[in-house]
């Protein structure tokens, strides 16, 4: 049997990292974490980051099974809903999965951007799949297993396939250390039992990352292992204990400002990357909610 093989694809726009997993000889693959190209301060939309993957899916003849989100991101617009429109039109059915604490994630940012009934189902039923813990995903010959990893935000998850493991905002490089835990559920002590949790994986697992913000503008990076990591994240290593990283965490999140597509990106992402309801005149609005008003 060969390796799972993993392709790795660069959101300049957002620093992000998406992958295209898959079985090369069954030519089964999932799609982690694309992303829209979005403007927010024109409002323009394109899908030429989604546009260059779906190229990579067509030349190597791959069918998408799953479309899978780490968590609801606050920094991109998903693509998924593009992409699985997009294959439905060439006749592949995929399926768009994300952790079931996405449920607590819809509720927090209805009540946020005032939404209904008819805008969010508050359940995560606008997902084809609510992933638990431990749950196996059928990849051709490989099985992606779904590692429950909370804290950056509740409905986070890992995915682990054939020694690979794509951790989303769980952890970054070794020299960025982790993600922020100030959004609305997010917890610094549970990250740390969640990264607990991948550093008692094997030494060699390699970890995927979701972001790299290129610290002191270094080469672009995205992958490490579970022995790296231990040894040299600067915020969380093998020596660490947990309230000296909740320390850190927080210190850190206080100065941070919210990220830039923070309201559009959940406003997308919670409902599986479909864009809001168009008006009767045909037209998708955002709502950006003010706080402190006079
Ligand atoms: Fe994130």
């Amino acid at each position: 049997m060969s390796s799972v093989q993993v392709k790795a694809f660069f959101h300049s726009l957002t620093s992000t990292l998406s992958y295209i997993v898959y079985d090369a000889e069954n030519l089964s693959a999932a799609i982690i974490d694309s992303a829209l190209d979005y403007d927010g301060v024109s409002g323009r939309l394109a899908t030429e980051f989604a546009d260059t993957q779906l190229a990579f899916i067509s030349a190597h003849q791959l069918n998408v099974r799953w479309i899978l989100e780490t968590h609801a991101h606050a920094d991109h617009l998903s693509a998924a809903h593009y992409l699985k429109t997009s294959l439905m039109q060439s006749g592949q059915l995929s399926k768009v999965a994300i952790g079931e604490n996405i449920a607590q994630v819809q509720r927090t940012f209805a009540d946020i951007f005032d939404l209904n009934e008819q805008d969010i189902s508050k359940t995560g039923a606008e997902f084809d799949c609510l992933l638990q813990d431990g749950q196996a995903l059928p990849l051709g010959q490989f099985t992606i297993e779904v590692l429950s990893t909370p804290g950056h935000t509740p409905d986070g998850v890992s995915y682990l396939v054939d020694g690979n493991l794509f951790v989303g905002d769980t952890l970054f490089m070794p020299d960025a250390g982790t993600a922020r835990c100030d959004f609305p559920g997010g917890s610094a002590k549970t990250l740390y039992q969640s990264i607990t949790r991948i550093y008692a994986l094997p030494d060699d697992t390699k970890i995927w990352m979701c972001h790299d913000y290129q610290p002191n503008q270094r080469e672009l990076a995205y992958l490490t292992s579970v022995k790296e990591s231990k040894a040299a994240n600067i915020h969380v290593n093998q020596d660490t204990g947990i309230d000296s990283f909740v320390d850190i965490r927080t210190q850190r999140d206080n100065t941070l400002a919210a990220p830039k597509l923070l309201y559009p990106s959940l406003q997308v992402n919670i409902k599986a990357g479909a864009l809001p309801e168009k008006s009767a005149s045909g037209k998708s609005f955002i709502k950006i909610p003010i706080f402190n008003a006079y």
